[in-house]
């Protein structure tokens, strides 16, 4: 027993030596996983645990049993699988190094940033809109959801003037993240997405016409998929492609498609088919390389056209 103990604890003890873990390097490495465990590790939404606090050698331990597929996680498996020995270190040094939960709200408590409604310091603080539907958009988005309805009517004729658009070559922006609207906005005039006829139509909007309109579009609501389902795009979707280095598109689009509001991963859900094969196409030729990091392109890049096909048929089945 006390051997089992003993080699136990050189087993541990072994994992911080060899690796000489760098917490600066595991918050660069940690921007995708803010999405779902929040910017400072403490987690908007119940359905992911906070990591903020929690002890190295656990968070080390948890990743391998994700990447092994020993602790089985459809959204968890696909992110650790493209992580070294080398990430996991980082990654646990950085997030053990970060104040509690507790210790974070005592923080914000004590310096008067939960003034008026604390549903709305918390959106603001852990960066989550998704799970805090009912607060008012102005609290949430930068933009003016009023003033963006009057600018948006000349999107209509294209977007549709709800932003459910009814012509399949023209995306949906409706329930779409206000981020993600306003970088592709940005993007479309700073020719960082090209584009010409999203290019004449932003030529003149200011960056705060831009927050107003991505604000008015992101709280009008999205129509669900209607599409047939996919078996081999739903099994490309929901767990990647090993054998390819595909991340699994759940990973940053979400079970239900809807993406990642706060970190700008935007929904699929209600898109047409052509959009997003035409899209899929776009980051694969990098004629559209607008996404930071080549975080699209580099998945694109491993698809087939019949991947693209099988995936997209089922994306449109989204609900
Ligand atoms: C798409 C959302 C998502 C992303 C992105 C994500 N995670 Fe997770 N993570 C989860 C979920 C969901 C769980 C809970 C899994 C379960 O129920 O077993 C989890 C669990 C964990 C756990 C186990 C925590 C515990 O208390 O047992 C660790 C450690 C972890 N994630 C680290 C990371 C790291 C590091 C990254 C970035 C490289 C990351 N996660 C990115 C969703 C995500
Ligand atoms: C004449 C038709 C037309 C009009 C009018 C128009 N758009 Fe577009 N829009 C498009 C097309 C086409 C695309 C797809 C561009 C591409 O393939 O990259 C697009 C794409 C977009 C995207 C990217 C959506 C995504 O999912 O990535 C946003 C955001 C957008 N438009 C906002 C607007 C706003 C806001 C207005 C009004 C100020 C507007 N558009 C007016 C045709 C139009
Ligand atoms: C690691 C995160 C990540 C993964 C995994 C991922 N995506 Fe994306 N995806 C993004 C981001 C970020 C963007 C937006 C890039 C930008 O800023 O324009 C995007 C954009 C897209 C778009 C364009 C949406 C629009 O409205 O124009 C499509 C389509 C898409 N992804 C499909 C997929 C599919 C299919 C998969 C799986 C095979 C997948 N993605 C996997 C992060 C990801």
């Amino acid at each position: 027993m006390k051997k089992i103990i003993f080699s136990l604890f050189v087993a541990l003890s072994s994992v911080s030596a060899v690796q000489a873990a760098d917490a600066n390097a595991g918050k660069e490495k940690s921007a995708t996983c803010s999405a779902c465990h929040g910017p400072t590790g403490v987690s908007a939404s119940p359905m992911f645990p906070n990591l903020a606090g929690q002890n190295d050698a656990y968070i080390i331990k948890q990743l391998n049993d994700f990447k092994s597929g020993t602790r089985s996680d459809a959204m968890m498996g696909p992110m650790a699988a493209n992580l070294s020995a080398e990430d996991m270190a980082d990654l646990a040094a950085y997030f053990s190094g970060l104040p509690s939960s507790i210790e974070q709200a005592a923080a914000a408590a004590s310096s008067g940033t939960s003034t008026d409604s604390t549903s709305a310091s918390v959106a603001s603080a852990a960066g989550n809109v998704e799970v805090l539907s009912s607060t008012p958009a102005a609290a949430i988005y930068k933009g003016n959801v009023a003033a963006g309805k009057s600018k948006a009517m000349v999107c209509a004729a294209c977007h549709g003037a709800d932003g459910n658009s009814l012509i399949p070559m023209y995306p949906s922006l409706a329930g779409q993240s206000a981020n993600y609207l306003a970088k592709q906005l940005a993007d479309f005039k700073s020719a960082n997405r090209k584009n010409a006829v999203m290019a004449g139509m932003v030529a003149a909007l200011t960056p705060e016409d831009m927050h107003d309109l991505a604000a008015f579009f992101a709280v009008q609501s999205s129509k669900a998929g209607t599409g047939e389902s996919n078996e081999v795009g739903h099994k490309l979707y929901l767990g990647g492609d090993a054998t390819k280095g595909v991340t699994a598109c759940i990973a940053c689009h979400g079970v239900a498609g809807k993406g990642m509001k706060q970190a700008a991963f935007p929904s699929l859900t209600g898109q047409s088919q052509e959009y997003l094969t035409q899209q899929l196409a776009s980051f694969r030729n990098g004629s559209r390389g607008n996404d930071s990091n080549g975080i699209m392109r580099n998945i694109a890049i491993k698809l087939s056209d019949a991947d693209i096909k099988a995936v997209t048929q089922y994306i449109t089945s989204l609900k």
